[in-house]
């Protein structure tokens, strides 16, 4: 995309729908606005991130978060509330990824037969380093399927060994056991994941009561796509190994990588063996990069999924066999940790878990967030407290997501309306109110989900809060028609 387009998506789209307020429109102004185009020359700021102190405990800070929200090209003629298939890229890291593919595409085999090696090297490092991991034990796949099927499809399988999976675990990942059962005749035992848990010991017992003697393998969703709801990986993953120390425990991260504090070293360091991730997702890196960990004295042990027989079996790039691949995507991987940097986990998680809570309108829950964060008395949060309904007090409304676990929370909420289909709400939703998001039909979690994001502003969730209030309130018949 030329400069001059950026530049203009972002007058047109971005501010105007953000309306950020007067002192910092004119702060960026130079960076923004079609009318003041920077000098020939002066190149666009790389990242937009204000300066400014404790914007940790300031998720309520519109004038802070609508620029972040600038970094973002926005979609024209509707609200994007659903972010959890894959993260946009902010423009920086965007520029970076082309200028690298612009570099390997002038370079071409010279580039792959020189320098691919020391990039994937140097991203493998840059992934490791940022999540606290070993570069030896972490291998740079294309996405979390990919890395989870490596380890299940890889794993010395006997007949009647025991695997435990959740209820509530994404597809893919469910499909591999059942290939896997299919193949090798293992068991599959599902824990029964209560939706709305008032301890994590429920959590916690759901999955280890599954354990016997057979049990070879436990697969943990950390955050449910679902729903939202974040298991306690460290609490189950610490007794199943009290009760079974021999048990594989495999951790999908998907939507738990650089969304959630949790580094992926806290999972490690709790007794974790495997986690698969995307940084598609809330790194905000280009489609295409996951990344898998694999305890070092595992290695050996799991087969490759494309055969390798050239790398040493105790070498985690065995797992990487995937023939020519976009190298740019893996160069971009130290980009996008900048730009996650700049921002701090703490406030990106505080940042996304608000959203949330602002569109669902649940005063209670926004109270207890705000005292939390030492923020309930300014006036801005009480001002966008004041503007939203309680959608959890309209009958037609059932939120399908875990309220007051916020505190383990982040973006992702699902909630139905009685009468509707996932897919009619998700349309309704579209249609009269632009505003997207998913029809999520799930035999235990059905409703549209919602995915606010660093590109979203509380005017959005705002917005979502009126259109569920607008179509609940109109499935009330009126006296007439009573
Ligand atoms: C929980 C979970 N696991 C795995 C995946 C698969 O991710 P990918 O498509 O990047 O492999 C997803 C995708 O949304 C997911 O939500």
């Amino acid at each position: 995309m030329k400069r001059k387009h950026f530049i203009h998506s972002l007058g047109a789209t971005t501010l105007g729908a953000l309306s950020i307020p007067a002192a910092l429109s004119a702060a960026n102004s130079d960076a923004h606005s079609d009318s003041n185009k920077p000098p020939k020359g002066k190149k666009l700021p790389e990242y937009i991130v204000p300066q400014g102190p404790g914007i940790s405990n300031a998720p309520h800070n519109e004038a802070f978060w609508s620029a972040v929200a600038t970094n973002f090209i926005r979609p024209e003629g509707f609200i994007n509330l659903e972010n959890g298939y894959f993260s946009h890229q902010p423009q920086g890291t965007l520029r970076y990824h082309i200028d690298a593919q612009t570099t390997i595409n002038t370079q071409t085999s010279h580039f792959m037969r020189t320098a691919q090696t020391q990039a994937i090297e140097e991203a493998r490092k840059a992934f490791a380093g940022f999540q606290g991991l070993l570069p030896d034990e972490v291998a740079l796949t294309r996405n979390t399927t990919e890395s989870l099927n490596i380890v299940i499809m890889g794993t010395r399988w006997q007949a009647g060994d025991e695997v435990i999976i959740g209820n509530q675990d994404y597809g893919s990942m469910v499909e591999a056991f059942e290939q896997a059962a299919a193949r090798w005749g293992i068991i599959i035992k599902i824990a029964d994941l209560p939706k709305d848990p008032s301890t994590d010991a429920e959590i916690v017992n759901a999955y280890c009561d599954l354990i016997t003697p057979n049990t070879k393998m436990l697969h943990l969703t950390h955050m449910i796509n679902l729903s939202g709801q974040l298991i306690p990986v460290q609490a189950i993953t610490r007794k199943a190994k009290q009760i079974q120390p021999n048990t594989v425990v495999v951790v999908d991260a998907a939507h738990s990588l650089a969304h959630t504090p949790t580094d992926m070293s806290d999972l490690t360091n709790s007794g974790v063996d495997v986690i698969g991730g995307s940084l598609h997702k809330w790194l905000c890196n280009p489609i295409g990069v996951g990344f898998l960990y694999m305890k070092k004295s595992l290695i050996p042990s799991i087969w490759p999924l494309m055969g390798d027989t050239g790398a040493d079996k105790n070498d985690i790039r065995k797992f990487e066999h995937q023939g020519t691949r976009p190298i740019n995507s893996l160069q971009t991987i130290a980009k996008a940790i900048e730009f996650h940097r700049m921002l701090g986990s703490a406030a990106k998680f505080n940042r996304l878990t608000y959203l949330k809570l602002l569109w669902i309108g649940n005063k209670q829950a926004l109270e207890n967030f705000g005292k939390g964060l030492g923020i309930l008395n300014d006036p801005q949060y009480q001002a966008n407290m004041a503007a939203v309904t309680e959608l959890t007090l309209l009958d037609a409304f059932k939120l399908q997501s875990p309220l007051f676990q916020f505190q383990r929370g982040g973006a992702i909420a699902t909630a139905y309306v009685n009468g509707y289909s996932p897919t009619s709400l998700a349309k309704a939703l579209m249609d009269n109110h632009k505003i997207f998001t998913v029809g999520i039909d799930h035999p235990i979690i059905k409703g549209v989900r919602v995915t606010p994001h660093l590109s979203s502003c509380a005017a959005d969730c705002i917005a979502l809060n009126r259109a569920f209030t607008q179509i609940c309130v109109d499935l009330i018949p009126s006296p007439k028609t009573k």
